[in-house]
């Protein structure tokens, strides 16, 4: 397989885990249930999971107690989605080539869709503990989901991007943003990968710095997506920066500048990517691939 086939596999297998998690649509709270699938269901490169196994099997994993964590990621991050697409945030109304969570269901239970996604991804990556005899790595990974979602995490920077929006942003804030309200949730992918293959300290720390700087060059290449794409292309609005005068990396400095730094902190991400060992070519080519993406 090539890498193109192998990403393309890849992502059909995190479809499939999360169809193993996802609600059954029946009883009273069916709507809740339907929110929540429709979301998941409408797609995404599903590149948190992808990664936080790929580290799992660069640090010599080789168990099922990473599923309902992949899982887990990437309900969280699609209840990231839902709520930043709110009317009371970027009020978007394409996501994954569809209406919005809230477009289809009412803003009421898109508010809900994305608590619902967020706390059920919690109950998800506890069923891990049914696969492992390392429970206290399945613990130390469920901390980290908790902290790298929440204040500390994608969250905090969320807080910090809505507050600033039609605001100047220094670069030093804009980074602080960009670090948590995208890079958590890919540190936590890493470094969860790292915890339950039972690497060291070390290595949980190197797999976090890796994934940070995958992140911030992933939000530096969403911003430059923003502006050179197209909503067919994306399957999202374009121009969603400049619509709610959001400070990016591209307004800041440019897109030649934001595609340098993208580059840049890719092959950074890279290097510092081989002082793990172990078989990393589909991790690398992975990272590298990010750099010229078009969605
Ligand atoms: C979009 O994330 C939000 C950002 C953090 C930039 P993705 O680009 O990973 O979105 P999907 O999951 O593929 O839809
Ligand atoms: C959002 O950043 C990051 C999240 C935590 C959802 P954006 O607002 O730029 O993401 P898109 O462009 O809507 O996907
Ligand atoms: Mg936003
Ligand atoms: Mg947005
Ligand atoms: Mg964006």
């Amino acid at each position: 397989m090539n890498f193109k086939e192998r990403l393309a596999a890849q992502a059909a297998r995190v479809d499939k885990l999360l169809e193993e998690y996802l609600p059954e649509e029946s009883g009273h709270q069916k709507t809740i249930f339907s929110a929540m699938n429709y979301s998941v269901r409408a797609g995404g490169k599903r590149l948190r999971p992808i990664l936080m196994e790929e580290t799992y099997r660069l640090c010599g994993g080789t168990g099922t107690e990473i599923e309902p964590f992949m899982a887990a990621i990437e309900m969280i991050h699609t209840s990231s989605l839902v709520h930043d697409d709110l009317p009371a945030m970027d009020a978007d109304e394409y996501r994954r080539g569809k209406k919005t969570t809230w477009v289809v269901y009412g803003e009421d239970m898109g508010i809900l869709a994305g608590d619902a996604l967020m706390i059920y991804a919690f109950e998800t990556a506890t069923k891990a503990l049914h696969w492992t005899a390392y429970p206290e790595r399945v613990v130390r990974a469920i901390s980290i989901l908790a902290e790298k979602t929440g204040i500390y995490g994608m969250i905090g920077g969320q807080t910090v991007d809505v507050e600033l929006t039609g605001k100047p942003v220094p670069e030093d804030k804009l980074r602080f943003i960009y670090a948590l309200k995208t890079g958590a949730l890919l540190e936590a992918s890493m470094m969860i990968g790292a915890v339950l293959s039972g690497a060291d300290d070390e290595m949980v720390k190197k797999a976090g710095e890796v994934a940070l700087l995958v992140g911030m060059a992933f939000q530096i290449q969403d911003d430059i997506l923003d502006v050179t794409s197209t909503t067919e292309e994306l399957g999202k609005p374009v121009l969603s920066d400049e619509k709610n005068q959001k400070t990016t990396y591209v307004t800041l400095y440019g897109l030649d500048a934001a595609a340098q730094k993208v580059k840049e902190l890719s092959e950074r991400a890279v290097s510092l990517m081989h002082e793990i060992p172990g078989e990393n070519a589909f991790l690398e080519e992975l990272i590298l691939s990010l750099v010229n993406r078009l969605k």
